[in-house]
This record gives structure tokens, sequence and C-alpha cells, in this order.
């Protein structure tokens, strides 16, 4: 089997009602993302940062995964898929994709701010000042700005042994995720699904001019009469 590796962004789960960061509607024009999103934030004002995610977590529970989730969940009957996400939602999960890497963190998941417990907490809210059995005040299971992306070495690997690469919604503002496709064998295909601009990139792409939904119906036609 061929191994495809996506990575996607917000845009993926845009159709399924959750806000994307950048552009117009964006999360980043309503809250400054230094405050709720770094590491910092957290340090000064960590009540605010729980409750951002808490909303988050929230809104979590009342949407559902997309078309474009399912067709990357249903490409495993002729692919080996592995989906590196900067999404913090567990749309891939609820759509059934099974081998799903969050590289900034897990919005039903909590954990120690030295990382040594993680908590599953599902939708319900974290407590500001809410401590794990051992009395370690728990944090958002999120990485922040500021801090290492522990997951990216294990992303560079995918990323390397992948046959075609698959970007979908993100406007590939944030490293690492932004040079990810750098670690792409030079003849690895790869293919840009987003329905705004182009992101600019160092190699030769394929860019499927679409909301994920509508790309990705198109993309899996490509794949299944070009790839199999
Ligand atoms: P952005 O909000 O920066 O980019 C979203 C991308 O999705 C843009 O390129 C849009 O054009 C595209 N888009 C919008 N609607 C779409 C749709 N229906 N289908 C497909 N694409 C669509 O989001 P990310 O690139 O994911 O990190 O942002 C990266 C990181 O920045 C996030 O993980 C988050 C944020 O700060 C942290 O908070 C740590």
């Amino acid at each position: 089997m061929k191994k495809i590796a996506f990575l996607t962004g917000a845009g993926i789960s845009e159709e399924s009602g959750i806000a994307t960061f950048r552009g117009s509607g964006g999360l980043w024009n309503d809250y400054d993302v230094m405050e709720v999103a770094s590491i910092d934030g957290w340090y000064k004002n960590p009540e605010l940062v729980v409750q951002f995610y808490n909303e988050r977590r929230q809104q979590l529970e009342s949407v559902e995964p997309n078309e474009a989730h399912y067709i990357i969940a249903e490409l495993e009957q002729w692919f080996d898929i592995v989906v590196i996400t900067q999404n913090v939602d567990n749309l891939h999960e609820r759509a059934g994709s099974s081998q799903i890497l969050h590289l900034h963190g897990e919005l039903t998941k909590v954990c120690t701010e030295d990382h040594t417990n993680i908590i599953d907490i599902g939708y319900r809210n974290l407590r500001y000042g809410e401590k794990d059995k051992q009395g370690k005040l728990l944090r958002p299971f999120i990485v922040w700005f500021g801090e290492s992306v522990p997951k990216l070495v294990e992303a560079i690997e995918i990323v390397e042994q992948a046959d075609i690469f698959v970007i979908v919604g993100t406007s590939l503002n944030v490293q690492p995720a932004s040079y990810l496709y750098s670690y792409t064998d030079n003849s690895t295909p790869i293919f840009l699904i987003d329905p705004h601009h182009l992101p600019t990139i160092s190699r030769k792409v394929e860019f499927i001019q679409a909301k994920a939904t509508e790309g990705m119906k198109q993309l899996k036609e490509q794949l299944l009469t070009s790839f199999l």
C-alpha cells in the first residue's frame, strides 16, 4: 500500500462549524493569541486560558466531522494513511481515522505542567486551580507558542516515508508544521487543498482550490485513478 501523509489545519474543520484562526471571522481577531495560546499567557492569566479552552471543548461536543474528515478515513481502504494535524479537535478520530498525530495537543485532555501526567477529561470543563491526585496543577494539553513541539521528530519521520503528501486547510503560518513538507522526497507528489490563496512553499504542488469537502472529493478521485 502506498503511504499518504496528510497535514491538516483549522480549515478542514471549518465546514463542521469551528472557526479558523486567521483571516476574516478567525479566532485571533477576537482574542489576543499571546494571552490565550502562549506559555507566557498561561503564567500571566491562567484563569483566562482555562476558560478559553473550556469554551473550545464545549463547542467541540456540539459539532460533527464533515465529509473531508470522513473521506480521509475512508482512504484507509486503499492506502496507508497517517494524519498529522495541527488541530486540537477530535474530528479525525470521530470520523474513523486510525493513525493521527496531534502536533499541537488535544482539547479533550489536560496535563500537569511537567507533562508527566496526561488525563482524558472528555468534554467537561477544567476547573481553574484543579489538581491531579499527586497535587500537581492541571492545564490544557495544548502546545502553546513558546513551547517545544514534542511530536516533531515523529512527524518528520512520517513525512520522510510518505509516497504522497497532502496539505489541507492550513495557512502554513506556524512552524514547524509550515516546513514539514520540506522533509518529503523530491519525487513525492504534494497536493494542497485550500479555498483561498496558495501559501508560499518552495516545492511544486498540485493546488486544489476548494473547500476541504469538495477538495477531498476531487483528490479521492485522483488518488484512486492515478495512484493505486
Ligand atoms: P489558519 O486559521 O491560520 O489557516 C486556516 C486555513 O484554512 C487558511 O489557509 C484558510 O484559507 C483555510 N480554509 C478556510 N476555510 C476552509 C475550508 N472550508 N476548507 C479548507 N480550507 C479552509 O489555521 P492553521 O493553519 O491551522 O495553534 O493554524 C495553525 C495554528 O495556528 C493552529 O494550530 C493554532 C494557531 O495559532 C495554536 O494555537 C498553538
